[in-house]
């Protein structure tokens, strides 16, 4: 006993920053173990390196129910595995919600193979002792929070059997070890180091100490310069993902020369030129070509063609120009093609499309591309997202989309595409469909199709037909889309009620049909609604089905849940008239009521003050008379308030949220009186106002936290309505 605890605190002088004393130590160790000990348990060393691990642990998941001193075989705890011999061979320890340092004694386990602490909570370094151990062959440290720097090896250390490396998803910071200390991983096949603070250039020689690399994983971190052209001598690069970082410059020729490479993806840096075609070609097993968010210019090189594996091309977000190269036909195995941004041109109907059986997700938004949908983008019967919208596209649409029995999601707005009628009546059959945005510039000036339509739209969660200026009444056949939950009207020229149906409508959560020329009364019908009822459902279900690809407020902002969406009666700019009833306190999981701009009268309900989860109330410019009711003051997430234009008398409520108001929310009130404006009210005024409570006070409070929560929401809500939905 005492002869071990020498070694072991023999061992712990060695286990420093210098790999190649401790290497000799462990040696020794193993050496004279492998005489001492019997072959079918564990050895007392083995045993004391885990103990001393889990001494360096301040919370062990439970691990000290089996890994105890007087427990005599360690191959029985657990995590441990062992070797037909007795040797620790691994210790797989992962999401046992481990917190502390990884003690370097685990590299005293000289027969380990094995090592994977990941999905913990382990903090400090990652000792070299670990990453240099003679036996390790796989170590996965992903998923803690290890920081400090990654320590450079020197180059005279011995050849590591070190296979598989995960450090991703960690706190490393700092310059990321150079071609040195790869150098001396000959054996090392992947390396992940994603999801890290990572800094510096790429090291420009990875293969020639780490020939077998087959995977390279950096993407997530702040890498600086170029895509070093060493990469090219990585003849077994399979993987190599980047994206995420500050790459600039071109692609190097001389990455095209790892020819097997399969994945190729360099997301989301400044990296920009154009893309070669000489060399692309080289890369014939390339499945997945990811180089979407850079600055990329120039065509797609018709040697495409030529890259029959390929499964996942991906230039979005880029600067890339002229006409699709017909030659994409070829790549058979193409499943999703991302586009959108860029300033392609040309008429889509020169890729036969045919051939692209396999195709799931197209997506060309916001292009330049001209002509019309071409008909063989219909034999593609496995394609779920189709969205061409902000082009320049024209013409009706053909009954064979009919025939894409898979779409869910179909994005058509913003080109000049005619004949809504024919439109409508064709979708109606795609059953499948989730999500249908066709608004825009289309269908400019038609009127709303208003027939009938039975069994159609079985699916639809989301419509949007807005801003196409289109006359008619709200259509029967909207009735019929049961689960519908947005509904996106707004912009048109629609006339007529807003029919009494509407409470049918037992999803929908999300109704704008602002700035149409809507007349009568605001029907009860529509203070019936489910979904604005917090009593009678809950918050919207989320469906990533209807968001099959995502939509995008802003180039930053992407939605792929309708959650992401507040709840929104928007009636705002209409001719509406006669009263708000009272019965407006039911919607009481409203976030944003617009009544603005219509001819509405009578007073403000009492009721209003029920709608406790408004951010939002804007009931300008209608006619509107009475007092504001104080209670007001108890809609404590009220950020945006607008009562301006009306006939309203009396006293502003103080206090709470109406102390953030600006002058302008009460303009256009002769009657009413505050401090804030010229006309001060008299006591009798007064005498209606509110005492500010104690209670009310605690309100304000909450109010504050909630109003800075509110103003990136608020934001956010801006450019939704601002910018043309779902692109
Ligand atoms: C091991 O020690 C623990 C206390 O540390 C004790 O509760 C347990 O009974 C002991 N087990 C054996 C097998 O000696
Ligand atoms: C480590 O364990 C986690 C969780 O069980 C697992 O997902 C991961 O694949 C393991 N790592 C290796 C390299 O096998
Ligand atoms: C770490 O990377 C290795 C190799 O790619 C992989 O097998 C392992 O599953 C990864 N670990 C986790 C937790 O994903
Ligand atoms: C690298 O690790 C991250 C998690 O940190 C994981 O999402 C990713 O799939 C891994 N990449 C490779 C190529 O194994
Ligand atoms: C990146 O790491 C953080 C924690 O370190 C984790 O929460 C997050 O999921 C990781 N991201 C990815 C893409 O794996
Ligand atoms: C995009 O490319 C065009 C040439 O096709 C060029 O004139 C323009 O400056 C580029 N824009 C950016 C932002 O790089
Ligand atoms: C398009 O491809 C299909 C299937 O590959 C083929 O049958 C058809 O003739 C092609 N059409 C044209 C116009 O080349
Ligand atoms: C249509 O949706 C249903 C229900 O989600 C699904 O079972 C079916 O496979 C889909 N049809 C196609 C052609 O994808
Ligand atoms: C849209 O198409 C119509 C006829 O189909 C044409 O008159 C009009 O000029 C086109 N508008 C635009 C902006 O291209
Ligand atoms: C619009 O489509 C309908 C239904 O397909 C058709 O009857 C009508 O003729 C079309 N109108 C025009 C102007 O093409
Ligand atoms: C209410 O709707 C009108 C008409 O669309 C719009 O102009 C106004 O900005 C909206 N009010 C708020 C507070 O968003
Ligand atoms: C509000 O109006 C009053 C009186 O007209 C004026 O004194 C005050 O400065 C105004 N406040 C704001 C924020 O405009």
């Amino acid at each position: 006993m005492e002869k071990q605890q020498q070694l072991r605190s023999s061992c712990k002088k060695c286990s420093n920053r210098f790999p190649v004393p401790f290497l000799g130590c462990a040696l020794v160790v193993v050496l004279l173990f492998s005489m001492a000990s019997p072959a079918s348990s564990c050895t007392e060393q083995e045993k004391g390196s885990l103990l001393q691990f889990h001494a360096g642990l301040s919370q062990d998941g439970g691990l000290s129910a089996s890994w105890k001193q007087n427990s005599t075989d360690c191959c029985v705890w657990e995590g441990v595995t062992c070797g037909a011999d007795g040797t620790v061979t691994d210790v797989s320890v992962a999401s046992k919600g481990l917190e502390g340092h990884v003690s370097p004694s685990l590299g005293n386990l000289a027969g380990l193979l094995r090592l994977n602490l990941s999905h913990n909570s382990l903090s400090g370094g990652l000792p070299l002792e670990l990453v240099l151990s003679s036996s390790i062959i796989v170590l996965d440290v992903s998923f803690n929070r290890l920081k400090e720097d990654m320590q450079e090896v020197s180059s005279l250390t011995s050849v590591q059997p070190l296979q598989v490396l995960n450090i991703s998803s960690n706190l490393f910071t700092g310059r990321f070890p150079s071609s040195t200390t790869w150098g001396v991983m000959s054996n090392l096949l992947t390396l992940n180091a994603s999801n890290n603070s990572f800094t510096g250039q790429i090291p420009s020689h990875f293969c020639t100490g780490s020939p077998s690399l087959a995977v390279v994983a950096l993407c997530y971190n702040q890498f600086t310069g170029g895509i070093p052209p060493g990469l090219g001598n990585c003849s077994m690069l399979k993987v190599l993902k980047a994206g995420h970082n500050n790459l600039s410059g071109t692609l190097p020729n001389e990455l095209f020369d790892a020819s097997s490479l399969e994945y190729l993806s360099l997301p989301h840096n400044g990296l920009n030129g154009v893309i070669n075609g000489a060399q692309i070609v080289k890369l014939r097993n390339l499945a997945t070509l990811d180089l979407g968010g850079n600055n990329f210019s120039g065509k797609i090189p018709d040697s495409i063609g030529q890259l029959k594996r390929l499964e996942e091309l991906r230039l979005d977000n880029n600067n890339m120009s002229g006409e699709l190269p017909s030659a994409l036909s070829n790549c058979t195995n193409l499943i999703t093609i991302d586009l959108k941004r860029n300033q392609f041109d040309g008429e889509l109907t020169k890729v036969n499309f045919s051939s692209l059986l396999n195709l799931k997700s197209l997506d060309l938004l916001y292009n330049k591309f001209t002509g019309t949908i071409p008909e063989s983008i219909y034999s593609c019967t496995k394609l779920a997202a189709l969205r061409i919208s902000s082009n320049n596209l024209y013409g009706q649409l053909s009954p064979n989309i009919a025939s894409l029995k898979a779409l869910t999601f179909l994005s058509l707005g913003n080109n000049n595409f005619t004949n809504i009628t024919n439109t409508i009546q064709i979708l109606k059959n795609c059953r499948n469909l989730t999500f249908l945005f066709i608004g825009g510039t289309n269908f400019m000036g038609e009127s709303m199709p208003e027939d009938e339509i039975v069994d159609g739209f079985q699916n639809l969660q989301v419509l949007s037909i807005a801003g196409c200026s289109l006359s008619g009444n709200m259509p029967l056949w909207l009735s019929k889309l049961t689960k519908l939950e947005m509904l996106f009207f707004q912009n048109n020229q629609l006339s007529g009620p807003i029919p009494g149906w509407i409470n049918s409508l037992n999803l929908l959560f999300h109704l704008d049909i602002s700035n149409n020329n809507l007349t009568g009364e605001i029907p009860r019908a529509l203070m019936e609604m489910s979904m604005l009822n917090s009593e009678k459902t809950k918050a919207p279900r989320l469906d990533l089905r209807a968001f099959e690809l995502p939509v995008y407020a802003t180039p930053s902002l992407q939605y792929r849940i309708s959650s992401a969406f507040p709840k929104v009666l928007n009636l705002g700019n209409n001719n509406f008239t006669g009263v708000i009833p009272e019965e407006i306190g039911q919607l009481n999981s409203l976030v944003i009521l617009n009544f603005s701009s219509n001819s509405l009268s009578g007073d403000i309900p009492q009721q209003l003050c029920n709608l406790i989860n408004l951010w939002v109330l804007d009931l300008s410019s209608n006619n509107l008379t009475g007092i504001i009711p104080s209670a007001l003051n108890n809609l404590h997430f009220l950020s945006a308030f607008n009562i301006s234009n009306n006939d309203l008398e009396g006293p502003i409520p103080s206090g709470g949220q109406f102390s953030t108001f600006q002058n302008s929310s009460f303009d256009e009130n002769p009657k009413l009186c505050g401090s804030m404006f010229t006309h001060k009210c008299d006591s009798a005024e007064t005498h209606q106002s509110v005492i500010l409570t104690g209670k009310q006070t605690d309100y304000k409070v909450a109010f504050m936290i909630c109003f800075s929560a509110f103003l990136g929401v608020g934001v956010l809500y801006d450019q939704l309505v601002l910018s043309r939905y779902f692109g």
